[in-house]
């Protein structure tokens, strides 16, 4: 195995069986030595679909933590795990992929940030959606200033039925750090920042509310992303289902509003990216339409829409040989936590707040 790069994989649930496991088993130059999860049949699971890619299954992540040949580890845990986890990891001497949020809280972020700078390791974040070649398109129409100036940005996450594992670790606050804008808004706020190039946060201005599943037991629903586990005995809800904002920054004013269930059928995931010249609007993990003010005219974009996970676990790979930084290390990500921090301050208190 010594030319293949050796990793441990720790948390086996939705995320690693339905995206990076998939993902690592289309590199050639990848090992995972260890499939960790406290529930040994996920990684099980995972050993027997991909024999020749997985090794040991363990429980306790530390095992890998203490084998010198594991280069690093993907932590793809529930986000109060994120954070013990990756820093046991990087004080292991361990390069770090970590799915997002970063973890709850913009403090813990950034000491999770700063234990990467004094291991002199790489810490990602599964921020993958910045690996859609749309995406990129957008960024650099942006660069080139082809919408002229972008003045507003506008985004809509909301679906009709999509709590995730109710009264589970994703609907516990002290365990997940919020409800539908940590879970979801992350990627929104990610991928506008990273469209504008960076954005510094003036001031954030939020309200949220928690009103489908009141009560667990009567929420009525067709599917739920990982453990339905609403009848489970002394489950928690205490996260919002639903979110609205503004924002004010250096660049662009943004609008939000986010729902993991509403009493609309409809699904509406996009961006609207508003410039004076020209605008596009973002289909969430898809294509844009792009509308130049000049010619009247509206373009579909048609991109190869590659998978996202593929890219940003190869390109961890690259850096942790490189040692260069790429678009998801934390450092990038920082900003879109903090605003995430703002907003639920300010939901809080119910104020505005300046930042
Ligand atoms: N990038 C994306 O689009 C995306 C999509 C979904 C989820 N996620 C993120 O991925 C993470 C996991 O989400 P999921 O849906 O896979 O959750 P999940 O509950 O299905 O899986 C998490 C797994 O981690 C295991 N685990 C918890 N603590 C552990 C520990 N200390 N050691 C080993 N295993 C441990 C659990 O037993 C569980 O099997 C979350 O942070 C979530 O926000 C990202």
């Amino acid at each position: 195995m010594s030319d293949k790069t050796v990793i441990a994989v720790i948390g086996c649930g939705r995320i690693a069986q339905g995206a990076h496991f998939p993902a690592l088993s289309q590199i050639e130059g990848v090992y995972v030595k260890y499939a960790c999860d406290l529930i040994p049949e996920k990684a099980e699971a995972m050993k027997e679909k991909y024999p020749s890619l997985v090794g040991e299954v363990i429980t306790d992540y530390k095992i890998a933590l203490a084998d010198p040949e594991v280069a690093a580890v993907m932590v793809l845990t529930p986000n109060y795990a994120h954070y013990t986890v990756t820093m046991d990891a990087l004080k292991a001497g361990k390069h770090v992929m970590c799915e997002k949020p970063v973890t709850t809280s913009y403090a813990l972020s950034v000491e999770m940030a700063n234990e990467a700078k004094r291991q002199n390791k790489i810490l990602n974040i599964g921020v993958c959606n910045r690996y859609q070649s749309s995406v990129e398109r957008l960024c650099e129409m942006n660069k080139n200033g082809e919408f002229g100036s972008i003045y507003h940005v506008h985004c809509s996450f909301r679906a009709f039925r999509s709590i995730p594992g109710l009264g589970g670790a994703f609907t516990t606050k002290a365990q997940s750090g919020g409800g539908v804008l940590i879970d979801w808004g992350i990627h929104f706020v990610d991928l506008i920042l990273y469209v504008l190039g960076g954005a510094k946060i003036k001031t954030a201005s939020a309200t949220t509310y928690s009103e489908m599943a009141k009560d667990m037991k009567t929420y009525r629903y067709r599917g739920m992303w990982a453990e339905d586990t609403s009848d489970v005995e002394g489950g928690t809800n205490d996260v919002e289902d639903f979110v609205t904002a503004h924002v004010r920054t250096d660049k662009a004013t943004i609008s939000l509003s986010g729902a993991w269930a509403q009493n609309v059928e409809r699904d509406e995931l996009y961006i609207d990216f508003l410039g004076d010249k020209k605008g596009a609007r973002l289909d969430y993990g898809g294509q844009f339409h792009l509308t130049s003010g000049e010619a009247l005219e509206t373009e579909t974009s048609t991109h190869e829409l590659e998978n996202m996970y593929l890219k940003e676990d190869s390109a961890f790979l690259e850096s942790i040989k490189t040692g260069i930084k790429n678009k998801n290390h934390v450092d990038n990500i920082l900003e879109s936590m903090k605003l995430l921090d703002a907003l639920y301050l300010s939901a809080e208190k119910q104020e505005e707040v300046k930042l």
